[in-house]
């Protein structure tokens, strides 16, 4: 007995395989048939013709560690078609950081209310506890980890901390954990040298998981830093993941060119792959080097001056008769946006055929980046079908099927018999991102109806309020 049988839909499966019509029926939690499919001896039967029948999205690189706790509705993500989330990017990860003081990127996730969580192995537990009503992966975080460990972040760790900090690695690959994820880029990172990443990895060697790495440069010194983080897995010989990747300031625009085809010669011999958000302008902690790449800086969130998010940060600075520095210091904490790139760079890197799909967005913003309410919709509507970059089937790919092969997400990514039925419906004429820079918080249009283990989670523009998603444990 089929529990759902959707009828007529054009299929896009996740391979990159060309669309065609077809059927699909599900029983329980997962995809039983595709094809030509009666629809007698089905309990109930969707009539989804002229729409697109693709596998739910996964979100390659989020920040929504605390989200899936404090709003288990994921209303940014459903709203995209996302029905699962990588978790614990950019070197920080809400587990095992317990009640330490967030400091910053750190309080990018951590912070408020809680959860806390000493463990991974409590992170899962919690997830399966109070399901959320999408699925989460998640990665350990290396700055977090150097928080937990270490008395002070501005040195190398010592061979006790490097000690420490692996038997966490091991742990949380033994609890189910995709991998880890280094932010050399950070302050509290920054000092961690190329030797201490690879000793602190160790227990990864000759395991399935993936290192994804926001490197410690993504402007000037590119290139050394992308050397550095491939070098590191090569020697591990594991999945090397670059995140979010891009060319920031107006000196390397059009250094994507370089960037790609030196990622594309070191994938000859290591496995390296990108995943990249659709969006010319970055977002993270407020800083002034950051500043200094960027045409412009909107504020995304201040503790000191929360009415300012949302404002550009040189009219702030004009209005208080300070320098860029300065008016820095004043909103501290703080986050923002930073429109530092090169809009055919990232046409040209989100075109690569390696590239997934990865979001960044940063939920705890009073005024966020637009990619937390836009990105997967933007790539089909606005890159895809405006712009012409790749076919629906490649965009599609970029945002399930690659995705679930480069980090190991068994089971999802695939419109196929056996698959569990995760599911995005959509409109591909229609289909388009409504955030922008001015009003961020907007959902998609297009998006008709998002399935998550069988069941309806999104339906005519609002959440159903199901709770179906599964915490996802690679198996060691
Ligand atoms: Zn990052
Ligand atoms: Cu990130």
């Amino acid at each position: 007995m089929v529990d759902l049988l959707l009828r007529g839909g054009t299929v896009v499966d996740g391979t990159g395989g060309p669309p065609r019509r077809a059927d699909v029926a599900i029983t329980g939690d997962r995809i039983v048939a595709v094809g030509e499919v009666p629809a007698t001896g089905s309990a109930r039967v969707l009539d989804v013709a002229g729409l697109v029948v693709a596998p739910g999205f996964i979100d390659a690189h989020t920040h929504d560690d605390r989200l899936l706790f404090t709003d288990p509705g994921m209303a940014p993500k459903l709203s995209q078609g996302v029905t699962t989330v990588v978790v614990g990017n950019c070197g920080i990860s809400l587990a095992p950081l317990g009640r330490r003081e967030p400091v910053p990127p750190l309080n990018l996730v951590a912070g408020g209310d809680g959860p806390f969580f000493e463990s991974l192995a409590d992170y899962f537990a919690a997830l399966e506890r109070d399901p959320p009503a999408i699925n989460a992966a998640v990665l350990v975080g290396l700055t977090t980890l150097r928080a937990v460990t270490m008395a002070s972040l501005d040195r190398e760790a010592d061979a006790g901390e490097i000690e420490a900090m692996r038997a966490h690695v091991a742990q949380a690959l033994a609890a189910g954990a995709l991998g880890v994820s280094t932010g050399t880029f950070y302050a509290p990172a920054r000092a961690a040298t190329r030797d201490e990443v690879l000793r602190v990895l160790e227990p990864m060697r000759g395991t399935g998981a993936v290192v994804a790495s926001h490197i410690r440069d993504e402007g000037d010194h590119v290139i050394d830093s992308l050397d550095e983080v491939i070098g590191i897995a090569r020697e591990l010989g594991i999945r090397q993941v670059v995140s979010h990747h891009k060319v920031q300031g107006r000196t390397n625009f059009g250094r994507s060119r370089q960037t790609l085809a030196h990622i594309d010669e070191a994938a000859l011999g290591a496995d390296v792959c990108i995943d990249c958000y659709p969006y010319a302008a970055s977002s993270t902690v407020l800083r002034i080097d950051s500043a200094r790449q960027a045409s412009r800086v909107l504020v995304a969130w201040s503790q000191a001056l929360p009415d300012c998010a949302g404002r550009f940060l040189d009219d702030l600075a004009r209005e208080w008769g300070l320098d860029l520095e300065g008016a820095i210091a004043k909103l501290q904490p703080a986050g923002a946006i930073y429109f530092s790139m090169d809009e055919a760079d990232v046409e040209r890197i989100l075109a690569h055929p390696g590239t997934m799909i990865g979001s960044d967005g940063l939920p705890h913003d009073r005024f966020p980046h637009p990619r937390l309410w836009g990105a997967f919709p933007r790539v089909l509507g606005h890159y895809g079908r405006k712009r012409g970059l790749f076919s629906l089937e490649t965009a599609v790919r970029k945002m399930t099927g690659l995705t679930a092969e480069r980090f190991g997400l068994e089971g999802l990514g695939f419109v196929k018999p056996g698959m569990r039925a995760d599911l995005t419906i959509f409109d591909a004429d229609t289909v388009i991102d409504t955030a922008t820079f001015e009003s961020p918080v907007s959902p998609a249009r297009g998006i008709e109806r998002v399935f998550v283990g069988g069941h309806i989670a999104w339906e005519c523009g609002a959440p159903t309020g199901s709770r179906d998603g599964v915490a996802f444990r690679r198996r060691a």
